[in-house]
């Protein structure tokens, strides 16, 4: 599902984020990306997000070079990929219904598609009775659920989650966690980058560690 060959990413002269990066992630697997901060982790995740482009090397996702994307095909790609991240990134002046609708009504999805999807991503990640709740009247367990359930209303073939249980206590973590096997466990292929070692170990599936840009074998 995704290859990275010979990846590396530089900001300037200076700073190497990923140095020759090659890993080979399988459709359905659910993977960890760890390592301290300042790793690479996210630097990874934004170019799987085509946010920014490696400075060497190629990235293959779905059998597609991202490098060679058209624009009609790098959109059509961010369609197939749910993003969740630490902040989540609700817009605080839409209800949560909204929040999660707004991707499929930017891409034009019919009205009653919209509706069928929010509700179901609504319901499954618990939220079906905060519908109309604006996101900062919502706990932040609440509110990465939201962020989750508008990661997976598009049903993406990949789901990438960069700290996702960043700002939650335990409890919390563990039931996002859950979200994220149930995915998997229906075919998404997931990559959950985070620094939180009890949260791993609480999941145990395969784990790449980083450092220094560098995958290492286990610390
Ligand atoms: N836009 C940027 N400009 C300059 N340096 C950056 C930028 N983004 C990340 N870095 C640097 O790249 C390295 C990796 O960062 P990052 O991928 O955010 O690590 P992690 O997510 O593992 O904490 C760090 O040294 C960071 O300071
Ligand atoms: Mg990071």
């Amino acid at each position: 599902m995704i290859e990275a060959r010979g990846v590396s990413k530089f900001y300037g002269q200076e700073i190497c984020a990923l140095q020759d990066l090659n890993l080979v992630i399988g459709k359905g697997e659910f993977v960890f990306l760890t390592g301290p901060s300042g790793a690479g982790k996210s630097t990874l995740l934004r170019l799987l997000l085509l946010q920014e482009c490696p400075t060497e090397g190629d990235l293959i996702v779905g059998g597609r070079n991202l490098a060679r994307l058209s624009p009609t095909e790098t959109q059509a790609y961010r369609r197939t990929v749910g993003f969740v991240f630490q902040d989540f990134k609700l817009i605080p002046t839409k209800t949560v219904f909204d929040n999660v609708t707004f991707v499929m009504r930017v891409l034009g999805v019919p009205v009653e598609q919209q509706r069928k999807r929010t509700y179901q991503a609504l319901k499954w990640v618990g939220l079906q009775h905060r519908l109309n709740a604006f996101p900062l009247e919502l706990s932040g367990g609440e509110q990465q659920r939201v962020a989750i359930a508008r990661a997976l209303v598009n049903e993406p073939h990949l789901v990438l989650a960069d700290e996702p249980t960043g700002n939650l206590d335990a409890d919390l973590s563990r039931d996002i966690m859950t979200l994220f096997r149930d995915m998997n466990a229906q075919g998404t292929t997931v990559l959950v980058a985070t620094h939180d070692r009890e949260l791993i170990r609480s999941v145990d599936r395969r784990t790449l560690y980083l450092e220094h840009g560098k995958l290492v074998d286990r610390p």
